[in-house]
């Protein structure tokens, strides 16, 4: 398979407040004075053996060790992390996760939905508990952007209808079914027909809004959602 041609740097300028990627002239100049020959070196070998990731590739940095609020690169040097990816609230590495993970895999490291098993029981439970109202039943997912398309599914069954009303910017995974209800045009730029019935309304968003309300929200936002509604 021949390399996909990665889009020019100035082409990919316009996203550098998305994403993890960053192909200003700052990165440039960040990169040649911080990172080594070695450190490059291994972002080569990266790039040689992965597919482009839209808003991700070329890496930035290499990773050796997280904890904590921290994250450590190969050369030594300590980031506090501000993004955390929205799931690691309780800090990476931290112990009591680690050992009861080990726990769990040196006791059952598996279990098709076929059988249960105590500690699926437990979480399912405890999730129900937590959850407001009369939402007291789970359904298990292995990400974020399965869980939108299950969401979805479940919607659908729930209702008998297929429209979805999501925003303009918004960001819901990257797979057919996420992008079509997600709104962030780098996701669904040339990729051909996306999920029928999306719709889509613009964020209120004062400094960005397309109806020009100003510093303060005058709500028209709110007005065009009722009317894409009816
Ligand atoms: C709001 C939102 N929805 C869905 C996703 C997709 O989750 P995942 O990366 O676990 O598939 C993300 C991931 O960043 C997200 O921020």
């Amino acid at each position: 398979m021949s390399a996909h041609p990665l889009p020019s740097a100035e082409s990919l300028d316009a996203f550098r407040s998305e994403g993890d990627i960053n192909l200003s002239a700052q990165r440039r100049a960040w990169s040649a004075e911080h990172i080594n020959a070695a450190t490059q070196a291994r972002l080569d070998e990266d790039a040689a053996h992965f597919l482009h990731q839209s808003l991700s590739t070329p890496c930035l940095n290499v990773l050796k060790h997280v904890e904590g609020a921290y994250i450590q690169d190969t050369e030594g040097r300590h980031y506090l992390d501000f993004h955390g990816n929205c799931a690691h609230q309780v800090g990476f590495a931290n112990p009591k996760v680690i050992a009861a993970i080990k726990k769990q895999l040196d006791e059952l490291c598996f279990c098709p939905r076929r059988y249960t098993c105590e500690p699926a029981i437990q979480l399912a439970t405890r999730l129900g508990e937590l959850a407001p109202g009369d939402l007291n039943r789970v359904s298990f997912a292995p990400g974020g952007t399965t869980v939108i398309g299950m969401a979805l599914k479940f919607a659908r069954v729930a209702t008998g209808r297929f429209k979805f009303v999501s925003l303009w910017d918004s960001f819901h995974g990257a797979s057919l079914d996420a992008i079509s209800i997600g709104g962030e045009a780098a996701f669904r730029q040339g990729i051909g027909p996306l999920l029928p019935g999306c719709e889509h309304v613009p964020p209120p968003e004062p400094m960005r809004c397309p109806f020009r309300c100003g510093k303060v929200c005058n709500l028209t936002c709110a007005d065009y959602l009722e009317y894409v509604l009816e």
